[in-house]
């Protein structure tokens, strides 16, 4: 018997960042949704796209969103005759994308990659939606200020990372005073056995070629320096409530197990799942319930092991760089996030080394710690900061690229 699970799949749901990685598997979801309990399943109200236009056209005509916005400005137009006849309302400019965020839907699937998506998450926290967040450079970026805004908005998060997804579905917060630690764990990314002087020659392509799971460009990057798990960190620190003490992390190349949390009694509880990014969308967008999804199985049988090893410092420095900053707080996170995307990009650019990335952070933050740890107060503060250290960034790396 099919469970009754109408007030889920009414929905009003609004994609932020359609085009990309986990906007593409949220619509697989959704669609999934649609053929097992029925076409009216989880309406959309907005998709969001910041260049790909042939995409998030293709995208809105299949899904029928209320409306489809397009983040450069310059593309306005194509996306409008793209969408001529089809009653779609169209829109283009960075503001339109806030403004698209903070319309009435139920929830929003923060999917937009990088800092850039601060402003439109918070547009749509401030009106007190349901966020299901993707995203993590945001809350990174401008932790303490985020949470506050839910605190006043009465909005609820959701995380869609895979191990914060995993953590919320384990952590027992009546018991909060038991939770003794937090793991993470990391699958190493593709140069997890590689040398130090085989990494410094690394290249995009292979930088990019995750071995278990198929992500965004930048994502991928991060999970080849382990920068990714010190955003992950900073995430949960801020999500959860954890000090840094009670957060660990652990490198688990089959990416089967995503989190672990441990109790005072000695229980560890640990969270799996095959590594498909559709299940934890499925599980923010049904929360507290819980509905199918198309996601890969879980086979244990065909899995002879799960292993884990302790991180290595020397080859991936991005961990403890990350870690330093959490311990810190302040504006040493939004430093760190603003440094690596930067840094990234040069990267995916071949205007540096892969090694060459840790040291843009690295770098960046030694000459912003005179006034790192001070507590920004507004979004212009921590925009500022993100700027001035997106430039430093772009300086140290033009240095470098000489
Ligand atoms: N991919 C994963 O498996 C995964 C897992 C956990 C967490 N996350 C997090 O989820 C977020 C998205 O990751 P992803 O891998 O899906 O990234 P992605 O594939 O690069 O997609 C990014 C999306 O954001 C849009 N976008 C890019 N720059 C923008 C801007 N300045 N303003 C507005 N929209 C912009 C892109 O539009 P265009 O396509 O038009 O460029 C695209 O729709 C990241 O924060 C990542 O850390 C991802």
């Amino acid at each position: 018997m099919m469970a009754d699970l109408s007030a889920v799949t009414s929905r009003r749901v609004t994609v932020l960042g359609s085009t990309g990685s986990i906007g593409v598997s949220t619509l697989d979801v959704i669609a999934h949704a649609r053929e097992t309990y029925g076409a009216d399943a989880f309406p959309i109200e907005v998709l969001t796209a910041q260049s790909n236009v042939e995409l998030l056209a293709e995208q809105a005509r299949r899904f029928r969103p209320r409306m489809a916005v397009i983040g450069d400005a310059a593309r306005g137009g194509a996306l409008k005759q793209m969408l001529a006849g089809t009653g779609i309302e169209s829109a283009a400019g960075r503001e339109a994308v806030i403004e698209a965020a903070a319309r009435p839907s139920d929830v929003v699937m923060v999917a937009i990659v990088g800092a850039a998506s601060l402003a439109p998450a918070l547009a749509a926290v401030r009106r007190g939606a349901t966020i299901a967040l993707a995203n993590k450079e945001c809350i990174v970026a401008a932790g303490d200020l985020f949470r506050r805004a839910v605190a006043e908005s009465g909005a609820t998060l959701i995380p869609v990372d895979s191990e914060h997804n995993a953590a919320f579905q384990l952590l027992n917060f009546d018991e909060a005073h038991a939770i003794e630690r937090v793991t993470l764990t990391a699958s190493g990314g593709p140069f997890r056995d590689w040398p130090s002087e085989r990494m410094a020659v690394a290249t995009p392509e292979q930088a990019v070629a995750h071995p278990n799971w198929s992500m965004g460009a930048k994502i991928s990057v991060d999970s080849a320096t382990l920068m990714n798990k010190g955003l992950e960190l900073i995430e949960a620190h801020f999500l959860f409530s954890l000090e840094p003490d009670r957060l660990a992390v652990l490198v688990h190349p089959q990416s089967i197990v995503h989190c672990l949390v441990s109790y005072a009694d000695g229980s560890t509880l640990a969270h799996l799942s095959a590594p498909d990014m559709r299940t934890p969308i499925a599980h923010a967008l049904a929360w507290p319930r819980r509905m199918s999804s198309p996601s890969r199985r879980l086979d244990l049988a065909m899995l002879n092991k799960l292993t884990f090893e302790v991180p290595d410092p020397e080859r991936f420095p991005c961990l403890n760089l990350a870690q330093t900053c959490l311990r810190q707080g302040g504006l040493a996170p939004t430093i760190l996030n603003a440094a690596n995307e930067v840094a990234v990009q040069a990267f995916l650019g071949r205007r540096i080394g892969f090694l060459d990335i840790a040291r843009v952070v690295e770098d960046t933050l030694s000459a912003r710690t005179a006034n790192s740890t001070a507590i920004p107060r507004d979004v212009d503060g921590i925009l500022d900061a993100d700027r001035q250290a997106r430039d430093l960034a772009d300086t140290i790396c033009r240095r470098m690229a000489a």
